[in-house]
C-alpha cells in the first residue's frame, strides 16, 4: 500500500532512499506564496463556472489563508514523503478542511501548476533584480558626475592606450548594466503568460475559464498551447542567461577594481567594511568582495550550461528531469541578488587616488594618438604622422622624457613637419577635452551623460515606486 495521494494504483510503498532523492521540498517551498496564490485563483475560478460549490470555495479560501499562516508563522512542517511544494499544502489543505480540500485539485495538475508557481515567483524575484540593478546604475551615475574630470589612463591590451575621464569609465558599466536590465525585463515580459488549466499536458474536460486565472495572476493571457505550456522552460533559460550576462558584466567591473586596488596601481580603495585581512600577513587589505563577485559568475554561468543540457533533447511534454530547473535559477538568482546589493553597497565607499591615476595618464605615451592627429591637421597623411610620432616615441624612451618635454632640434631631426609647439600643446586634459561628441570621453560629454541618465532613472524608480 502506498499512502502517497497519488498511491492508488501502487502497492507497495515508495524506497525510502527514492523518497528522498526525488523530493523537492527543500528547493520549491520558498514559492509557497505563489503556490497558494495560483491555488486562491484555481478555486475561484472552479466556483464562478459552476465546477466547485461556494461552500467549497469559502472553506478552501480558509483553509489556505491559515496554511499560508502556518508557513509564515514556521509551524508547517514540510515532509519529503510529500514530495513538493503542491502536494505538502494540498495536503495540510485537506486535513483542515476535508473533502473541500480534495476538490482543489479538479481541473489542474502538477504539471500546470509547478509551471505556473515557477513564472509568478521568478516575476517577482525578476523585479527585485532590476530594481538592484536600477540602485547600481543611480551609484554610478552618482560617481561619474563626480568624476567628469578626473583623467585615468585608458588601456587596450592592458597597455596604456589613450588618456580618459574615470567617469567615462563607469559609464560604461551603467550601459552594461543597462542592457542587462533590458534583458530581464524582455524576458519577463515573455514569460508573463498563464499556464493554469493546462492540467497534466491536454487541457481538461471541465468548463474552466482561463482568462480569469490568468487575470487574477496578474498575467496578460493564459498560454496558447496546452504541450507548450507544461513543458517550456524557455523563460528559466532567458533568465539564466541574462543573469549570466549580468555577472560576466560584474566580472569584469571586480577584475578592474581588484587591478586598480593592487599596490602597482593604487588607484582606487574600497572601504574597509569590504575587504578583509590575512591571518598570517598582518599588512594585507584583501578586495574579498570584488573577488568574490567575480567567482560567482562561474557558478551562475553554470546554471545556464545546467538548465540547457536538461532541456536538450527532452521530449514533450513534462518530464521529471524538469525538476532541476529550479535550483539552477534560484542559486543564480539569490547570487546575482547579492552581487549586485554588495556593489550598490560598497562603490559610494571607494576612495578614488586622482593624483596617481593623472600621474599614471601622463606617462606610458598616452597623448600619441593626439600628435599623430595634430600632424595630420598640418597636413600630414595620417600614416606619415604615425611613423613620425613612433620615431618621437623611441627618442623620448632612450632620453627617458615625456612627448611634450622634446626640444625644439630634436622635432626637427625626427621631421622637418613636426613643430614644438605641436609637443608642447600636448596635455591629457586637452586630449579628454577634445573627444567631445557623443560616446567620447571629454568630461562635457560625461556631464551630459549623467544629466541623461539622471532623468532617465529618476523616471524609472519613480514610476516603479508609483
Ligand atoms: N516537483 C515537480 C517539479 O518541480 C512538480 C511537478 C511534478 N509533476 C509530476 N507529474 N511529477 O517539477
Amino acid at each position: 500500500m502506498s499512502d502517497k495521494p497519488w498511491g492508488g494504483r501502487f502497492d507497495a510503498p515508495t524506497n525510502a532512499f527514492v523518497e528522498a532523492f526525488n523530493a523537492s521540498t527543500h528547493v520549491d517551498a520558498r514559492m509557497y506564496a505563489e503556490d497558494i496564490a495560483g491555488s486562491r485563483a484555481h478555486a475561484q475560478m472552479l466556483a464562478k463556472q459552476d465546477i466547485l460549490s461556494n461552500d467549497d470555495l469559502a472553506a478552501i479560501l480558509a483553509g489556505l489563508d491559515e496554511v499560508e499562516a502556518e508557513i509564515e508563522a514556521g509551524t508547517f512542517e514540510f515532509t519529503i514523503a510529500l514530495e513538493d511544494v503542491h502536494m505538502n499544502i494540498e495536503k495540510r489543505l485537506t486535513d483542515k478542511i476535508g473533502d473541500a480540500g480534495k476538490r482543489l485539485h479538479t481541473a489542474r495538475s502538477r504539471n500546470d501548476q509547478v509551471a505556473t508557481d515557477t513564472r509568478l515567483y521568478l516575476r517577482k524575484r525578476t523585479n527585485e533584480l532590476l530594481a538592484r540593478i536600477r540602485t547600481l546604475q543611480s551609484v554610478l551615475v552618482t560617481l561619474a558626475k563626480e568624476h567628469a574630470d578626473t583623467i585615468m589612463p585608458g588601456f587596450t591590451h592592458l597597455q596604456t592606450a589613450q588618456p580618459i575621464t574615470f567617469g567615462h569609465h563607469l559609464l560604461a558599466y551603467l550601459e552594461m548594466f543597462e542592457r542587462d536590465a533590458g534583458r530581464f525585463e524582455d524576458a519577463r515580459n515573455r514569460m508573463n503568460q498563464c499556464p493554469l488549466g493546462s492540467a497534466a499536458l491536454a487541457g481538461t474536460t471541465f468548463p474552466i475559464d482561463r482568462v480569469q486565472t490568468a487575470r487574477a495572476l496578474g498575467f496578460d493571457a493564459p498560454t496558447a498551447n496546452s504541450l507548450d505550456s507544461v513543458s517550456d522552460r524557455d523563460f528559466i533559460m532567458e533568465l539564466l542567461a541574462a543573469a549570466s550576462i549580468c555577472s560576466v558584466h560584474l566580472s569584469r567591473f571586480s577584475e578592474e577594481l581588484i587591478l586598480w586596488m593592487s599596490a602597482q596601481f593604487s588607484f582606487i580603495d574600497l572601504p574597509d567594511a569590504f575587504c578583509t585581512g590575512s591571518s598570517i600577513m598582518p599588512q594585507k587589505k584583501n578586495p574579498d568582495m570584488p573577488e568574490l563577485v567575480r567567482g560567482k559568475a562561474g557558478r551562475i554561468i553554470g546554471g545556464l550550461m545546467s538548465i540547457l543540457t536538461t532541456m536538450k533533447s527532452l521530449p514533450l511534454a513534462y518530464n521529471k528531469d524538469m525538476q532541476e530547473d529550479k535550483e539552477a535559477i534560484f542559486d543564480a538568482y539569490d547570487n546575482l541578488e547579492g552581487c549586485l546589493r554588495v556593489f550598490g553597497d560598497m562603490l559610494p565607499g571607494m576612495s578614488v587616488n586622482k593624483a596617481v591615476m593623472h600621474k599614471a595618464a601622463s606617462s606610458g605615451f598616452a597623448t600619441a594618438t593626439d600628435l599623430a592627429d595634430a600632424l595630420v591637421r598640418a597636413g600630414v597623411p595620417f600614416r606619415d604622422a604615425h611613423e613620425i610620432v613612433g620615431k618621437s616615441v623611441a627618442h623620448c624612451i632612450r632620453k627617458s622624457l615625456e612627448l611634450h618635454q622634446m626640444s625644439a632640434e630634436a622635432c626637427v631631426e625626427i621631421d622637418s613637419r613636426l613643430r614644438v609647439d605641436m609637443v608642447q600643446a600636448l596635455s591629457v586634459e586637452a586630449c579628454v577635452a577634445a573627444r567631445d561628441h557623443v560616446g567620447g570621453t571629454a568630461p562635457n560629454q560625461v556631464r551630459l551623460q549623467c544629466a541623461f541618465w539622471e532623468n532617465k532613472l529618476g523616471e524609472i524608480l519613480g514610476s516603479n515606486n508609483a
